[in-house]
């Protein structure tokens, strides 16, 4: 943990259904007092939205894409993220890096070890203790099989660039979730998203207790 500040980020494919947890967890902090800022990714900045928008919407080649999700995190990271966890606030953010290994990575294909090169460039902070790679002090991740996942988005809506990808896409998006769960499992809590929206919500709720984050 940074300071007194908490951030968690919230991933899962496209149709997984986090935002009215989010949202709900936001009341729960703010609740106890606790200054919350809500965010997300690609965007939370003016710049970063404006990227957001040119990768939802424009096609690109991965690497493109990569390095623009990585810039506008940058400007995130640097303009909202790291002066809230200094100011002592919970940062909960729809998306953090994990979606990059995700589906620039695993969905898109690209390079694995360039993503974590562009991670430790782009996360590296300084606090009174020195320097690291910022990363999520939880990560919660809603794990949806791919089929049912466009059964919920069906129709929904008019969908953007990834959401308009093929099941096979997002079956490989869900194996880079995986792996990155493997490979940092402390910061990591899977929450089944085929249930009830309610059971869904329960499962956040103790997660976040037991970290004692929440009564
Ligand atoms: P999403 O978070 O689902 O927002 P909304 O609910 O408004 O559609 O959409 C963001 C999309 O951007 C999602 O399809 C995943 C994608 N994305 C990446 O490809 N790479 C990233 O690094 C991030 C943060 C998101």
């Amino acid at each position: 943990m940074s300071n007194n500040g908490i951030f968690i980020s919230f991933e899962g494919i496209d149709g997984a259904g986090k935002s009215t947890h989010i949202d709900a967890l936001k009341q729960i902090f703010a609740a106890q007092g606790r200054a919350v800022t809500q965010t997300r990714e690609p965007g939370g900045t003016p710049l970063a939205e404006k990227l957001r928008t040119l990768v939802l919407l424009d096609p690109m080649d991965a690497m493109t894409e990569a390095l623009l999700v990585f810039a506008a995190r940058r400007d995130h990271l640097q303009q909202v993220i790291e002066p809230a966890l200094a100011r002592g606030d919970v940062v909960l953010c729809d998306r953090f890096t994990d979606a990059t290994f995700a589906y620039q990575g695993g969905g898109r294909g690209f390079d694995h070890e360039t993503l974590t090169y562009l991670e430790r460039l782009v996360q590296t902070t300084r606090t009174l203790e020195g320097f690291f790679v910022r990363q999520p002090d939880l990560t919660i991740w809603f794990d949806l099989a791919p089929q049912i996942a466009a059964e919920r988005l069906a129709g929904a809506r008019v969908p953007d660039k990834f959401e308009s990808q093929p099941v096979e896409f997002f079956a490989r998006v869900r194996a880079g979730y995986q792996a990155r769960l493997e490979s940092q499992p402390k910061r990591f809590a899977r929450i089944e998203a085929d249930q009830s929206r309610t059971a869904v919500w329960q499962d956040l709720l103790a997660t976040v207790q037991q970290r004692k984050w929440l009564p």
